[in-house]
C-alpha cells in the first residue's frame, strides 16, 4: 500500500517528510521520492528502492523549502522506477501529485490529454491528475481563491479511489488533500501542519489529528485547515487526539499484522475487483494478454503453485472445469519442475503466486516457456520476476502483505481464479450472459459476506482457548472445501505449530477414520452444498468415535447443533464463494490459537514470506 506524507511550516520539509516516509516502510513499498516548493520552483527526487537510497539522494542533492510532500509507491500501474515513482507532474511543472489507490478510468483520461498536446513521463495512473490540473489553469490562471473548485472539478472526473496530496508552485502557502475509499489523514501542530496516509507517520510530530472523510478537500496552510466536500461546500471538522503508540499505529491498533490482513481482506477484495468488474453491463474487463481466439482453441488449463497458492489452484480447478468446462491438471511447483511434462502451444499455464518470487514456481514457468506454453501468473507485487517473465499477469491489488502466513493475498488470488473463470467460460461460450451476470452481481456481495464472517473474531477467540492445548487437528471439506480444509490445516500448523490435516472428507473411511478420538478435534466445513448430506454422515462417523467436531456452517441451519460440539455460523452465499467465506474462520481460529499458545504469529519458526530458493 502506497504512504504519503504532506509538510507545510518552517522546519526543512525535506527532513519531515523523510521522517514520515520512513514510519510508513512497514505498509511496503517499491520506490520512493519527494518535491519541495522553494523560490517558486516545485523540486523532485526520487528513487527505486528503500529509504534510505532517497535520503543519499537528498544528502548529495539537498532541498530547502518548508512546503512539501513524500510518497512511498507500492505499484499498481507501471514497473517500479524512477520514472514511474511519485510525485508527478505536468508538463509545465506547475502541479505535483502523490497517490493513493487506483485511477480506474485513467487510461480514458490520459488519451484525451494526450489528444490535447499534453506530454506523459511514467506509465502510472497518477500522473494524469497533474495534467487535469494544468488543463484547468489552461483555462484560466485561477487565483488562490478558485484553486479549490479547479482541483474539484479535476477529481470530480476522476473514477476509482485516491488519497491525493497537491502542490502548486503559484500557491506556495498551501497544500491541498483530498480523499475518495482510501484514508488521509491531516496533522495539527504549532505553525507547522501536516497530511499523511497513515497514522503511524504523524504521531513523533502531533497527536492532534483531522480525519478526512469520503470526498472531501482540505486547503492545509501552516496555521489553518480548512475542509470543503467535492461540491464546495466547507465541512466543519473536529480535532481529534490520537491515543496509539506507533508500533500500534502501523498495525492499525492490531496486535499482530496478521489479524490487520485477515480482518481488511474485503477491502482486499473490493481492490482486486475494482476496474475490472461491471456487474450492471455482465461485463468483464480483465485487460490481459489472452487473445479471444487463443482462449478458444486451448485444450487444458494447468495451474502451478506452492503452499498456500497451491491450495488456491486445487479451488481454482472447480471454477475453470464448472464454469468454462475445460479441462484442468493443477501441478505443486516443486514436483512439476522435476517431471516429463508436455504442455505445449495448446495449454495455457497459469502461476499463482503472492510474492511472485517463489524459487519452485518460477522454474516451472521458466520449464514451459522453452515449450511454448502461454504463461499467465496471478501475482500480489508489481515488478516481481513472476510478473516480469509471464506473458502476461493478473495483479492482485490486496496491498503488502507482511504476515508470513498468507491471508489476504489468498482471497485475492481465489477472486483473481473466478474473475478467469467466468471470463474464459463466457469467452468459450461455455457460460451463458444470463449467468454470467448473475455471478457478477452476486460478486459484489462478497466483501459485505466476508466483513460479516470476519465479525466472528471474538467468538472464535473463546472457541480457541478451548484447543490450545491439543496435538493433533483434522480439518475436513469436499468438492470446493476440500482445498479449504487444506488451507485450513496448514494455518493451523504454520502459526500455531499444532500437527494438522486436511483431507477430502469422503477419503475418512480409507484410513484417516483410525486416528479419531477424544483427543482428535476435526473441523468439519459442512455450509450449504450439493454434498451437504454426504460431509453430515462423515461427522457422524467421526462422532460415534468419540470425535469433538467443530462445524464451519450457513446461518440459519438449526439441524448442524445437534450433531457437532461447536459451531460457527458464516452468512448464506451461493456455494461457490464459500471457499473465500469458509477459510476465514480457519484463518482466525490459527490466528487465536497461536497467539494464546504464545507464538510469533507474524514471524513463526523455520519459515520465510518468500520462498526464493528450493
Ligand atoms: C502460506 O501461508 C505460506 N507462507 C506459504 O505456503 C506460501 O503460500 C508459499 O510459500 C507460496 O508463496 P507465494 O504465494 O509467494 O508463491
Amino acid at each position: 500500500m502506497c504512504g504519503i506524507v504532506g509538510y507545510i511550516g518552517n522546519r526543512s520539509a525535506s527532513g519531515v517528510l523523510l521522517d514520515g516516509l520512513k514510519r510508513l516502510e512497514y505498509r511496503g513499498y517499491d520506490s520512493s521520492g519527494l518535491a519541495v516548493l522553494c523560490d517558486g520552483k516545485l523540486n523532485l527526487r526520487r528513487s527505486v528502492g528503500k529509504i534510505l537510497n532517497l535520503r543519499a539522494l537528498l544528502t548529495e542533492q539537498p532541498l530547502k523549502g518548508g512546503v512539501g510532500l513524500g510518497h512511498t509507491r507500492w505499484a499498481t500501474h507501471g514497473v517500479p522506477s524512477e520514472q514511474n515513482a511519485h510525485p508527478h507532474t505536468d508538463c509545465s511543472k506547475r502541479f505535483v501529485v502523490v497517490h493513493n489507490g487506483i485511477i480506474e478510468n485513467y487510461s480514458i483520461l490520459k488519451h484525451n490529454l494526450i489528444k490535447k498536446g499534453h506530454r506523459f513521463e511514467s506509465q502510472t495512473d497518477t500522473e494524469v491528475i497533474a495534467h487535469l490540473l494544468e488543463e484547468a489553469w489552461g483555462k484560466k490562471n485561477f487565483l488562490e481563491k478558485e484553486y479549490l473548485d479547479a482541483v474539484r472539478g479535476a477529481l470530480n472526473q476522476l473514477e476509482g479511489a485516491f488519497a491525493l496530496g497537491i502542490l502548486c508552485v503559484d500557491f506556495p502557502e498551501l497544500l491541498v488533500a483530498a480523499r475518495r475509499d482510501c484514508p488521509l489523514v491531516l496533522g495539527v501542530g504549532k505553525n507547522e501542519n501536516f497530511v499523511a496516509s497513515d497514522i503511524p507517520a504523524l504521531l513523533h510530530a502531533t497527536k492532534k489529528v483531522v480525519y478526512l472523510e469520503q470526498n472531501e478537500v482540505a486547503l492545509v496552510r501552516p496555521k489553518s485547515i480548512e475542509c470543503f466536500n467535492l461540491d464546495g461546500y466547507r465541512v466543519k471538522k473536529e480535532v481529534v487526539t490520537v491515543r496509539l503508540n506507533p508500533l500500534q499505529a502501523e498495525k492499525a491498533n492490531y496486535k499482530h499484522f496478521m489479524l490487520k490482513e485477515i480482518m481488511e481482506q474485503n477491502i482486499a477484495i473490493q481492490d482486486t475487483l475494482r476496474g475490472r468488474l461491471f456487474a450492471e453491463a455482465g461485463e468483464l474487463r480483465l485487460n490481459l494478454d489472452l487473445r479471444e481466439n487463443f482462449l478458444k482453441q486451448i485444450d487444458r488449463i494447468t495451474l502451478i503453485a506452492c503452499g498456500t497458492s497451491y491450495h488456491a489452484a486445487l479451488v481454482g480447478r472447480y471454477y475453470f472445469e464448472a464454469l468454462a468446462k475445460i479441462p484442468v491438471t493443477v501441478e505443486i511447483a516443486s514436483e512439476f519442475r522435476y517431471r516429463d511434462t508436455f504442455l505445449g502451444k495448446k495449454d495455457l499455464a497459469i502461476y499463482i503466486s503472492q510474492s511472485g518470487e517463489t524459487a519452485d514456481t518460477l522454474a516451472a514457468l521458466r520449464k514451459n516457456k522453452k515449450m511454448g506454453v502461454k504463461n499467465l501468473a496471478i501475482c500480489n507485487v508489481l515488478g516481481s520476476s513472476l510478473a516480469r517473465e509471464a506473458d502476461t499477469t493478473f495483479f492482485t491489488h490486496c496491498g503488502p502483505e507482511i504476515g508470513v502466513a498468507s491471508t489476504k493475498a489468498f482471497t485475492g488470488q481465489l477472486t483473481a481464479l473466478l474473475l478467469l473463470a467466468i471470463h474464459v467460460g463466457m469467452t468459450r461460450g461455455a457460460l451463458e450472459g444470463k449467468e454470467a451476470k448473475e455471478l457478477l452481481n452476486q460478486f459484489l456481495k462478497l466483501p459485505a459476506w466476508i466483513r460479516q464472517t470476519c465479525a466472528l473474531s471474538k467468538k472464535i477467540k473463546t472457541l480457541a482457548r478451548r484447543f490450545i492445548g491439543k496435538d493433533h487437528f483434522l480439518y475436513l471439506g469436499r468438492n470446493l472445501n476440500y482445498p479449504i480444509a487444506l488451507e485450513g490445516a496448514l494455518k493451523l500448523k504454520e502459526v500455531s505449530y499444532i500437527h494438522a490435516e486436511g483431507y477430502p472428507a469422503g477419503e475418512m473411511k480409507h484410513g484417516p477414520i483410525a486416528l479419531i478420538n477424544r483427543e482428535m478435534p476435526l473441523v468439519a466445513l459442512v455450509t450449504e452444498s450439493p454434498v451437504y448430506d454426504k460431509i453430515c454422515s462423515n461427522i457422524e462417523e467421526a462422532k460415534a468415535r468419540g470425535g469433538t467436531v467443530i462445524a464451519i456452517a450457513t446461518e440459519g441451519d438449526k439441524a448442524i447443533r445437534k450433531k457437532v460440539s461447536d459451531v460457527l455460523y458464516v452468512p448464506k452465499a451461493p456455494d461457490i464463494f464459500s471457499p473465500m467465506i469458509n477459510v476465514i474462520p480457519l484463518q482466525l481460529f490459527a490466528y487465536h490459537v497461536a497467539d494464546l499458545r504464545g507464538c510469533d504469529v507474524d514471524c513463526p519458526r523455520n519459515l520465510a514470506k518468500s520462498v526464493t530458493v528450493e
